[in-house]
């Protein structure tokens, strides 16, 4: 199977150097038209962004460069109206524009939280939004958030990040659900790599295991047609893993032992892995509980089903 995106019309964030642009010349070697955007001045593209089109163009490929910020949606949908008018479609969107603003959760502000969650969590909604009717429309689209093992996991001094990059995943779980029925498939790229970004974090013999296009060869799966859906693939010097988030198989407590002191005492029993397993959908966990204890309690459900009223 050779991944190709002839024919295909993406649109990359942040794509004026690091990973985005690393992503762009990826998609554009394999035949898609790009849209290299990078935040620009007064709407016009970057340098950077004219840098990228001119090295893709230089290797025989198609690009424009824009300059939307992603944080503006009026931008953004001029952004999108731009790859429809050269191109008439718009198949990909690789959500990768970030900015950091570190500091400890005792000194965060109001201004750098809110800069972190515009740039990465609005400006992947942003993006996503703008894209999805013509995605829906066409019956084909492919969507990959960029979030973070900050976002993930944690790190010191990034509050504001690690917010705004689990947020994009709880965009894509939702996304997943309304867009599976319009060929839509959204996933989650987490990448490692050496950038303007990452540079002085590690030292540099470790960082340089990590090139851009190591994670760029985990984006061009999961822009292809037989992408996953619904995945968060971290990628980083050549090694690739997938996280997951599971749900224990839980307890059901009777009415007279409901207290705080027996949810402590269960909860090797609550964190037991046995019977584990991956949840489908917010309602699923509501019908999984419905099943424990009405069945510790003995009442016979109908078929119990939950969704959208009228
Ligand atoms: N490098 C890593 O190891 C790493 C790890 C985890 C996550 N990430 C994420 O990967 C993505 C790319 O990171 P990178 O390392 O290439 O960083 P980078 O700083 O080299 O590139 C980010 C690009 O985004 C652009 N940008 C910033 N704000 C923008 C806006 N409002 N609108 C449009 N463009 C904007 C910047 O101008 C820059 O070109 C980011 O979302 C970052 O959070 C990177």
């Amino acid at each position: 199977m050779n991944i190709r995106f002839d024919g295909r019309v993406a649109v990359v964030t942040g794509a004026g150097q690091g990973l985005g642009q690393s992503h762009a010349l990826g998609l554009a070697a394999r035949g898609a038209k790009v849209v290299v955007n990078d935040l620009g001045v007064d709407g016009a593209p970057s340098a950077s962004a004219l840098e990228t089109v001119s090295m893709i163009e230089a290797r025989g490929g198609e690009a424009i460069a824009n300059g939307a910020n992603v944080a503006d949606y009026a931008q953004v949908e001029a952004m999108i109206g731009e790859a429809l008018a050269a191109w008439g479609r718009v198949d990909i969107v690789v959500n990768n524009a970030g900015i950091l603003r570190d500091q400890s959760f005792a000194k965060m502000d109001d201004v750098k939280f809110s800069q972190v969650i515009d740039v990465h969590l609005k400006g992947a909604f942003n993006c996503s939004r703008a894209a999805w009717p013509y995605m829906r429309g066409q019956n084909y689209g492919r969507i990959v958030m960029t979030t973070s093992s900050s976002g993930l996991y944690g790190n010191f001094g990034q509050a504001n990040y690690a917010a705004a990059k689990l947020g994009q995943i709880g965009l894509m779980n939702t996304m997943v659900i309304e867009g599976e029925k319009y060929g839509i498939r959204v996933n989650c790229i987490s990448p490692i790599a050496k950038t303007a970004m990452t540079e002085g974090l590690m030292e540099s013999e470790a960082l340089d295991l990590f090139h851009p296009d190591d994670v760029t060869t985990g984006v061009l799966a999961l822009c292809s047609e037989d992408a996953p859906n619904r995945m968060i693939l971290s990628a980083g010097a050549g090694c690739f893993a997938a996280t997951r988030l599971y749900e224990t198989q839980g307890i059901y407590l009777d009415y007279e032992q409901r207290s705080p002191e027996t949810v402590l005492a269960s909860l090797p029993e609550i964190l037991s892995d046995k019977g584990q397993a991956e949840i489908a959908n917010g309602p699923m966990q509501t019908l999984k509980f419905v099943g424990l204890a009405a069945d510790a309690q003995g009442i016979e459900l109908g078929s119990a089903s939950w969704g959208p009223k009228g």
